[in-house]
């Protein structure tokens, strides 16, 4: 029976994974307070020890510091996590033949112009978050050959904290909202992504020919603006009786973060759908049925 690790068990994505997984063997999960595993990021030798220990067939590492703005301020714990443990994650993955799935972020690019970018496109992050990132896929990229790289975008859940969840939160609370309506992307379900993930993994019992980085988002796109107003029209359609009354679009330039984000997080998934065969639906159809959820309706 393959045996799969799975670091970072309770964020966004690796909820979903514990679900997602089940169906394809042993799954052992782990978070970095976990005292019997270790499981924690910050700790490059307990993780190596926790792989030399479980010896798993498959790495699916969903852990991360994805706090963006505090990223700039916690530039060291940011690397430590997201590119020098992903290193060694990479190594020891490499050591023992194990297939190793990662997950990277649209912030690798720098935003500009108006178009779908590919895989192959030059990478040029405008933060800390995405810089850490970058230097983790290119360790996985130079130590483990035997991988896959799923970059992604704007993901939400049910579980965690998501801007689906904070626009459902303010539009109960608040008559009005001034949105971003600049920046251009695909909100990505966990579930989506889970089971996507799941996919690759027996599709990569059969063939063993397709390692490399991915884009896996929804399809489409959107505004954080268009995205808004979408929860709230799907919220209104499902009986929920909202207080806000007027959503403003607002550029970047009016609400100022820590770090800068990329205007255009528009990533082209044509290579994911062609080499695994299938179909990655428009972002709607996942935020609508995490809306009806969160909504409990
Ligand atoms: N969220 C997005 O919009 C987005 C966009 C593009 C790409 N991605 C990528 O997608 C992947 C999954 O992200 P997600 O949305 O599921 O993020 P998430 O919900 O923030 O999950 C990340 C998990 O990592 C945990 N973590 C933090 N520090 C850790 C450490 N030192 N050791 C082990 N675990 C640690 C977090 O715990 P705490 O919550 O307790 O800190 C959290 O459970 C990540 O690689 C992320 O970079 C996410």
């Amino acid at each position: 029976m393959m045996k799969i690790l799975l670091i970072g068990k309770n964020g966004q994505v690796g909820w979903e994974l514990q679900r997602a997984l089940s169906t394809l063997g042993e799954v052992v999960a782990v978070d970095y307070f976990d005292t019997q595993l270790c499981g924690d990021l910050t700790n490059p030798e307990g993780i190596a020890e926790t792989i030399r220990i479980v010896h798993p067939d498959v790495v699916v590492n969903a852990a991360a510091h994805t706090a963006v703005d505090k990223a700039e301020s916690e530039q060291a714990l940011s690397g430590l996590i997201n590119a020098e443990s992903v290193a060694v994650i990479a190594k020891e993955t490499a050591n023992i033949s194990a297939l190793l799935i990662h997950y990277s972020t649209d912030y690798v690019f720098d935003g500009q112009g108006s178009h779908y970018r590919d895989e192959e496109e030059q990478t040029g992050p405008l933060n800390v978050y995405g810089e850490t990132k970058l230097a983790g896929e290119e360790a996985i990229r130079k130590l483990n050959n035997r991988h896959f790289i799923f970059r992604t975008s704007w993901v939400y859940a049910t579980r965690g904290a998501n801007f689906a969840k904070t626009m459902l939160k303010l539009a109960r609370e608040r008559e009005t909202l001034s949105i971003i309506n600049d920046q251009f992307g695909a909100p990505t379900g966990a579930e989506l992504l889970a089971d996507c993930t799941a996919h690759a993994i027996r599709f990569e019992k059969q063939d063993k020919s397709n390692y490399g980085v991915y884009h896996l988002v929804a399809s489409g796109e959107t505004t954080w603006f268009d995205y808004a107003n979408y929860i709230f029209d799907v919220a209104r359609e499902n009986g929920e009786s909202l207080v806000i009354d007027s959503v403003t679009g607002v550029p970047t330039s009016s609400y100022p973060t820590p770090a800068q984000r990329p205007n255009n997080s528009r990533l082209c998934n044509r290579k994911f759908q062609q080499t695994f065969d299938v179909i990655l639906p428009d972002w709607k159809e996942g935020v609508r049925r995490v809306v009806i959820e969160v909504l409990g309706k």
